[in-house]
């Protein structure tokens, strides 16, 4: 099993979601602690550090350039992502079945690639400023794992196009896809944060 630095959380309500926090590229496991407790107080907050270094930056998988996947990197640390989880759910006794994925920029990344290899390790998921992935080499089961996407139409790394594509392939496999788009670049803004936060207490 891969070692991941981590905080968790425990909940301090019954029934809320766990939420999985996995933050972008230079990031840590500190980063995305306030926007979770936004998102769903009293949620349980799981959240890992990536355990790839790009020149001292941490990230969940590797890259070749900026936007360019590694892929066979990107599946196999998704897998041990998922594995990651499931442990975590038995280590700490939370609801493996009722965990959220919110993840930003290359953590975002992740999690899409995770709703296409193990969708059962999610029950759904929040993706920041998140690319197109890959294409699953078969059908996936996502009907009842809703996905809120937010974009920037600014995004210098992420092209609109590339996010209709992402947008696509997730309802393709039976997603309920809610799409956020402001005008702003990579980056969370306070809009998006409230969206979200209808999103989650609308679905969890
Ligand atoms: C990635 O590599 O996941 C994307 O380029 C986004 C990022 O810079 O983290």
């Amino acid at each position: 099993l891969q070692h991941y630095t981590h905080h968790f959380q425990p909940a301090q309500e019954a029934n809320k979601p766990t939420l999985l926090l996995l933050h972008g590229t230079g990031g840590d496991e500190n980063d995305l602690l306030n926007l979770g407790r936004m998102l769903s107080p009293g949620s349980a907050l799981l959240s890992p550090r990536g355990n790839v270094l790009e020149n001292g930056m941490p990230r969940f998988f590797r890259r070749f350039a900026e936007g360019v996947f590694d892929i066979d990197d990107l599946k196999q640390r998704t897998v041990e992502l998922a594995d990651f989880l499931q442990a975590a759910s038995e280590e700490y006794a939370f609801d493996a079945h009722q965990v959220v994925a919110v993840g930003f920029s290359n953590g975002a990344n992740i999690v899409a690639s995770m709703l296409l290899l193990r969708p059962e390790s999610l029950a759904g998921a929040y993706l920041s400023h998140a690319m197109f992935p890959f294409e699953p080499e078969t059908q996936v089961d996502l009907q009842h794992r809703p996905i809120f996407v937010a974009a920037g139409r600014s995004d210098m790394l992420i092209s609109t196009e590339n996010t209709q594509r992402l947008i696509n392939l997730l309802e393709q496999q039976g997603a309920e896809v809610q799409a956020y788009w402001n005008n702003t670049g990579h980056t969370i803004i306070h809009e998006e944060v409230r969206e979200a936060r209808t999103w989650v207490e609308k679905h969890f």
